[in-house]
């Protein structure tokens, strides 16, 4: 599985990218609401001009002809820009021109097997199961991902699922396990990865050693 990291924040992409593990970016509306001062097209020339992978800058349109007219417009920003689409019926009409257009899509907002399953037949580059939020209501999104994972396997279908809405580690290591192509998360998440306390312990021993070393 690969890592995007899940922000329009240009201080935790650049320490995210520092690390040497973010294949891509994935932003919404919300998360691009929280960045000031900057406009979604320039951030996104900065994201694209740092990231070299996926970058995924989602449409506000809700029919197929005003997600189109903006996907092409966000789609000229650099080569590496993926249109991110609600998971709705224009949304996929708008999917369907794009794929045809060769411009790549993500489908978002996805909590059923179908809706990947119409995703992916639309022409989609990637489908986008939000795990946390169907956590929130009591239903399982690891689930999701596994039957996902089965029903693309079967069918041999390409795009790539991406692990969405993930909240915490234990999630990543079974979207991981179940066959999500992609994890998404936030920084938050990304920094929790890298902790266990016997790592810790161990660089604290091997330098109290080296310290007191004759
Ligand atoms: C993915 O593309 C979404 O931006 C994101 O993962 C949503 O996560 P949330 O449910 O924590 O807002």
């Amino acid at each position: 599985m690969k890592f995007f990291i899940d922000t329009a924040n240009m201080e935790e992409i650049r320490e995210a990218y520092s690390l040497g593990i973010i294949a891509g970016v994935t932003t919404n509306p919300t998360l691009v609401a929280k960045e000031k001062n900057v406009s979604f097209e320039d951030r996104l020339r900065e994201i694209t001009a740092l990231v070299p992978g996926s970058v995924s800058a989602e449409v506000i349109a809700l029919d197929a002809e005003g997600m189109i007219r903006e996907g092409r417009v966000l789609a000229k920003i650099a080569p590496n820009i993926t249109i991110k689409v609600p998971m709705t019926p224009d949304g996929l009409k708008a999917v369907s021109v794009f794929s045809k257009e060769g411009i790549k899509t993500n489908v978002t907002l996805i909590f059923s097997a179908n809706q990947a399953l119409l995703a992916a037949r639309a022409g989609a580059s990637y489908v986008s199961p939000f795990l946390g939020r169907l956590d929130d209501i009591g239903h399982n999104g690891l689930e999701l991902i596994s039957t996902i994972a089965d029903i693309f396997r079967v069918h041999n279908i390409e795009s790539e699922i991406i692990a969405a809405s993930i909240r915490h580690p234990q999630h990543v290591t079974e979207a991981a396990l179940r066959g999500a192509h992609i994890g998404t998360m936030p920084y938050k998440v990304i920094l929790q990865l890298f902790n266990h306390p016997l790592t810790d312990k161990g660089i604290e021993a091997f330098l109290a050693d080296w310290n007191n070393r004759g």
